[in-house]
C-alpha cells in the first residue's frame, strides 16, 4: 500500500460539494490543496469552512502536485472537465449522473482505461448500512431468488432548488429531471441490489403546473432484471416535504425494504425485524449519509490498488436506464451499459 496522502482538488463548490468538504476534514488518506469555481462566492464561502486554495479555471490544476480530481459540477460539464483531468494524470472522482448520454460515458471510460487512470462515480448510497445488509442477504441466497422489486421517490423539487442553479430543470444541461437527478440513486440501487436490469418499459412526464423547469417530474417505469424477475419504479419530485427513497424487495422466503433509515425485513410467518442505519442529523437526509465512506473508498482504492465500489463501468448503467426511461414511450428498451459506441 501507498503511504503517502494523497492531495485533492475539488472542481465546483456548489450545493452537494459541503459533502465532499466534510469528508475531507482532517481525512487520513487526502489533503485537499485546490478548490476550483467560476463563482469566486461559491468557492469563498466552501474555504471558510473546508479550506483550500481557491482557482478560477480547473485547466491551472494542470501543473499542479495533485493526485486526485473531484468533478462537482453541473451534469452537461462532467465528459469536458472528466476527459480533460483524465488526460492530465489525475484520478477522478465524479458526481452522479457520470454523464447525460450514455455515449459520452463510454468515451470517459475509452479514456480512463487508455491512460490508466481510476474513474469513479458518487454513488454513495450503495455504501449505505441498509443497501449493504440488503445486497449480502439477496448474494448468499439466505432468502432465495429475488421475485420481484419496486423503486418508490417522493421528493420535493421546486422554487429556489432550480432558481439558484440554472443549469437545473433543463434538457440540455440537466439532461432530465426527477429521473436523472433525484431517482438516480434509487434507479442505481435496483440494479446494484439485482444484478443487473436487462429491460425497461417507462413512461416520464412533466405534470405540474409549472414554468419555472422545463423537465420530467414524474415517471413509472416497468423492468426486466438479468435474473428473470420483473419490478416496478414510481418517481417523482413533485411531492411537497417528501424525502422518500425506497427498494422494496419480494425474495421467495421474506421481504425486504432498503430504507435510508434502515433494512426492514419481514418473514414469511408476518414478523418483523428492523435495523437501523447511521442517524441522519443533516439537511438533504435524502441524499444518504455515506459520501465519506465512498470517498474514502475511492482514496482506498487508489492506495491499495483495489476496485471500488461504484466504478465508471457500473455507473454507466444507470445512464443508460435513465436514458431508456426517457426514450422508452411505453417501448421496452434493452440496457447495454458499456458497448462501445
Ligand atoms: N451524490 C449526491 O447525492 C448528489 C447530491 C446533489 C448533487 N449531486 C451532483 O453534484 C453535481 C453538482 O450539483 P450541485 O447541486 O452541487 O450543483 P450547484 O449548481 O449547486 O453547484 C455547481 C457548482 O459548479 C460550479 N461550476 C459550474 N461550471 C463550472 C466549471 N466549468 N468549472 C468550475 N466550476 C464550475 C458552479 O459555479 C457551482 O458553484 C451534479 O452532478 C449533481 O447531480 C449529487
Amino acid at each position: 500500500m501507498k503511504t503517502k496522502k494523497l492531495n485533492v482538488a475539488l472542481i465546483g463548490c456548489g450545493a452537494v460539494s459541503r459533502n465532499h468538504g466534510k469528508a475531507l476534514l482532517n481525512n487520513e488518506y487526502a489533503t485537499l490543496r485546490y478548490i476550483v469555481d467560476i463563482n469566486r462566492d461559491h468557492a469563498e464561502k466552501f474555504q471558510e469552512k473546508y479550506g483550500g486554495e481557491i482557482l478560477s479555471d480547473y485547466r491551472e490544476l494542470y501543473e499542479k502536485d495533485v493526485d486526485v480530481v473531484h468533478v462537482i459540477t453541473p451534469h452537461y460539464t462532467h465528459p469536458e472537465i472528466v476527459i480533460d483531468m483524465l488526460e492530465h494524470g489525475f484520478d477522478v472522482l465524479t458526481e452522479k449522473p457520470i454523464a447525460i448520454d450514455r455515449r459520452d460515458g463510454v468515451r470517459m471510460i475509452d479514456k480512463s482505461e487508455e491512460l490508466g487512470r481510476r474513474l469513479g462515480v458518487c454513488f454513495q448510497n450503495r455504501l449505505n448500512k441498509a443497501t449493504k445488509m440488503a445486497k449480502e442477504i439477496i448474494d448468499d441466497k439466505r432468502y432465495g431468488n429475488i421475485v420481484s422489486m419496486m423503486g418508490l421517490v417522493g421528493w420535493d423539487r421546486s422554487g429556489k432548488y432550480y432558481s439558484e442553479s440554472p443549469w437545473r430543470g433543463t434538457y440540455e444541461r440537466e439532461g432530465g429531471g426527477t429521473i436523472i437527478n433525484q431517482s438516480i440513486h434509487t434507479i442505481d440501487l435496483m440494479d446494484y441490489l439485482s444484478g443487473g436490469i436487462s429491460e425497461v418499459s417507462a413512461f416520464d412526464a412533466h405534470l405540474r403546473e409549472n414554468t419555472e423547469y422545463e423537465v420530467d417530474d414524474f415517471a413509472m417505469a416497468y423492468f426486466k432484471f438479468n435474473s428473470g424477475a420483473t419490478g416496478v419504479g414510481f418517481f417523482t419530485n413533485a411531492y411537497e416535504k417528501s424525502k422518500i427513497c425506497d427498494v422494496e424487495i419480494h425474495l421467495e422466503g421474506a421481504t425486504l425494504l432498503v430504507q435510508q433509515r434502515g433494512l426492514t425485513i419481514t418473514h414469511e410467518d408476518g414478523k418483523r425485524e428492523f435495523f437501523e442505519a447511521e442517524t441522519l442529523t443533516g439537511e438533504k437526509s435524502e441524499w444518504g449519509v455515506s459520501h465519506s465512506l465512498l470517498i474514502n473508498e475511492f482514496y482506498r482504492s487508489i492506495l491499495e490498488d483495489k476496485p471500488f465500489i461504484a466504478d465508471a463501468k457500473t455507473a454507466l448503467r444507470t445512464t443508460d436506464i435513465v436514458n431508456a426511461i426517457h426514450n422508452s414511450n411505453g417501448r421496452f428498451i434493452k440496457v447495454r451499459g458499456y458497448e462501445k459506441v
